[in-house]
């Protein structure tokens, strides 16, 4: 783990191992209804073992073989796969264009008239785009795009709200070769330009606002301040979706209307034949260390193993309304909003708006009217729906659906048997999906006609996974015990670098378990175990990573927003459970000599940090404090602020800290 000790987190493992008591006594199980069975991709768990043997007997055989019949290359792969560990590259000299395999592929059969997006904006306005609309919108906007100066491996920021120009844009970049890189709508001017100045992005395209939760959310304006005196030089220009209407500021020479330059645009863009190991998109994510990381993906890796998961682990049909209720913002809108659903020529439900006091049951409002049969959410969602009563669910038609997924962060039992019940009618498998910005696509899972569920544990790896729970020798730990999961096989979207920064992707991913016997070892950062009948239980994450409302959050990040406001001398971070969200934001913050703690202060610092990364960071709770419990090396002890955060006894041993009255008066919350 970047800049911590590695004795820390072997302490965080022991502790968490009371946390899981409780879902060790989970023994009910939901074996897959046969009507769903017969019908499913994979019908069976003999079929997933079949599966998962022939893939683990040769990797590289299975996955060209679903290459070959899955998807279009241009160009058929001279090698399936380079391992020089850590990079890997799948499907060497293949050429491949994955906006080919979303639209030009389904326009010569049936689906050329197939709604490919539904969109439901919040204010209530909606818009179909079947396969022929959306080819004929992302082809005259590559060209656009083309116009502007756009050129293949120029990297184009997307700062969007949920609309379906979302999805072009997106398209349009991977259709002419510019590797996009979505920043979530919610992030603030600031995580703006630092992602734009990493990514040098050359074009941003953004609207001039949004609606979400009856307000209206001014992008465009953060657009400005983040490129202000010319602070993200790389962008020359601006593109900007018409949406709100609210009046922006349009710069002269550097910001157009995506209206006016689509509206004359030629509808004529055959894809640009990539290379399967060309860069797709840069995703930024939460680490250890302050700055949010570029994580790498390239093309034709990242487009099967999308696909395919979501072929198999949401057993897509044809017929099948599918929704998931992620923003493109992040990994799962990429995946399992757009690539991963229009590669399967499925129809994908977007929505712009979230659940809200004016109307919190506008999620079962849009199932029925859609008749959603597919629905994916994250267990935050669940729990908050939970709260608010099974009147508004049971309000609506809900019968229509026929499968649900969560993803994010661990599911409790209670909110899964609840999401089983009143949500899916206790007809509805769940699949419990587990993986990363960093993993492309779903690593464990449930293939739901196949694997038989427990509440809370997202069950085995997909076929072609070959992952494992360690201790930090790298060796298996014992049934039902905790460990570090590692992922011992490259996989075809498996994250291919850091933006710029190869030693950061060696030092986070492949050193803290180091190799072994030729073994190397991917590290996700999650704790787990596997109980008895060989499931994964996901434990959470074992870095200084925070998962806020299935947001992924860096202590750090957080902690360098604190200390850039004057008053604050020093500041850690750490998640406190939080019933609803899993955790929320806790900060212990030291003042400057001469400011005084008070009410003011809290509420100013919760808005630095908002103004600093975005609302998602704000802390729930401000301590202060004269000083931070440290070892005698002068390492902040986070394992103790966490345990006092979440009002729980000091666990563990704290021989190694040096001041002893700091806890003591920490405690009383001085
Ligand atoms: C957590 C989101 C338990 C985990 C796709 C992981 C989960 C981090 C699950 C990645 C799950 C995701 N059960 N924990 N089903 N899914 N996580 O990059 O800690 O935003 O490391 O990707 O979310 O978050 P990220």
């Amino acid at each position: 783990m970047e800049n911590r000790d590695i004795d820390e987190i072997k302490k965080d493992i022991t502790m968490s191992e009371s946390a899981i008591e409780s879902v060790l006594q989970e023994k009910r199980l939901f074996t897959p209804p046969a009507e769903f069975s017969q019908k499913a991709h994979i019908k069976s768990i003999e079929q997933y073992h079949q599966l998962y043997k022939e893939a683990a007997a040769d990797p590289e055989a299975f996955w060209a073989k679903l290459a070959e019949t899955e998807l279009h290359w241009f160009e058929k792969w001279d090698k399936i796969l380079d391992w020089q560990p850590p990079f890997a590259k799948w499907f060497v000299g293949g050429k491949i264009n994955i906006s080919y395999n979303c639209l030009d592929r389904h326009l010569t059969t049936w689906r050329k008239n197939k709604a490919a997006l539904i969109w439901e904006g919040e204010p209530g306005d909606s818009r179909t785009l079947t396969y022929l609309q959306l080819h004929r919108e992302v082809c005259q906007f590559a060209n656009v795009l083309k116009e502007l100066g756009v050129k293949k491996g120029d990297r184009v920021g997307i700062y969007m709200p949920m609309i379906p120009e979302a999805a072009i844009a997106m398209l349009a970049c991977a259709r002419i070769g510019a590797p996009h890189t979505v920043v979530f709508g919610g992030f603030s001017a600031e995580a703006l330009r630092g992602r734009l100045i990493d990514a040098e992005a050359k074009l941003v395209i953004t609207a001039d606002g949004g609606f979400r939760k009856d307000k209206v959310v001014a992008l465009k304006a953060q657009v400005d301040k983040a490129l202000e005196n010319n602070s993200a030089p790389s962008v020359e220009k601006v593109l900007v979706v018409q949406r709100t209407k609210e009046p922006i500021h349009m710069e002269a020479g550097r910001d157009f209307w995506w209206h006016e330059l689509q509206k004359n645009a030629s509808a004529d863009c055959p894809a640009e034949p990539m290379d399967s190991e060309d860069v797709l998109f840069i995703l930024y994510t939460s680490g250890t260390t302050g700055k949010p990381k570029g994580v790498v993906h390239t093309t034709g890796g990242y487009n099967l193993y999308s696909h395919m998961t979501l072929k198999w682990a949401f057993d897509i049909q044809d017929t099948d309304v599918y929704w998931c209720t992620a923003d493109v913002g992040w990994i799962t809108g990429h995946s399992y909003i757009v690539y991963g659903p229009l590669s399967n020529g499925a129809t994908s439900l977007m929505y712009e708006g979230a659940p809200r006091k004016s109307n919190p049951g506008c999620f079962w409002d849009i199932v029925e009217k859609y008749g959603v049969n597919i629905f994916y959410t994250a267990p935050t969602a669940i729990r908050a729906f939970m709260k608010m009563g099974e009147e508004l669910p049971k309000a609506r038609d809900l019968s229509s659906l026929r499968l649900l997924g969560t993803v994010g962060e661990p599911i409790n039992p209670e909110a899964w048997m609840w999401y089983n019940r009143v949500i899916g009618g206790d007809r509805c498998p769940i699949v419990d999906t587990w993986w990363q910005t960093e993993t492309g696509g779903f690593m464990l899972t449930p293939l739901p006609g196949a694997t038989t569920t427990k509440p809370g544990s997202c069950t085995f790896p997909f076929p072609g996974i070959i992952a494992e729970v360690v201790d930090l020798d790298g060796n298996p730990v014992a049934k039902n015990q905790g460990g570090y999961l590692v992922i011992k096989h490259p996989w075809p979207s498996m994250i291919r670098n850091v933006y710029k920064n190869p030693d950061r992707f060696r030092r986070t991913y492949w050193e803290n378990i180091p190799p072994k016997d030729g073994q190397h070892f991917y590290f996700a950062g999650d704790g787990a175990r596997i109980d008895e009948d060989g499931y994964f239980w996901i434990m959470g994450r074992v870095d200084d990573v925070i998962n806020v409302s299935g947001h992924r959050l860096g202590t750090m990040e957080v902690e360098s927003a604190l200390v850039s406001h004057p008053a604050v001398a020093e500041a850690a971070v750490v998640g406190k459970p939080d019933e609803v969200k899993g955790e929320e934001v806790f900060a212990f913050v030291t003042l400057e000599g001469d400011r005084i703690a008070n009410e003011d202060l809290v509420k100013e610092l919760k808005q630095h940090v908002v103004k600093e990364i975005g609302a998602i960071a704000r802390p729930g709770e401000i301590r202060f404090t004269d000083g931070m419990p440290k070892t005698r090396s002068g390492k902040i002890m986070r394992r103790l602020l966490r345990n006092l955060a979440a009002g729980q006894e000091v666990a563990g041993d704290t021989s190694t800290l040096e001041d002893r009255s700091v806890l003591e008066k920490l405690r009383g919350g001085a």
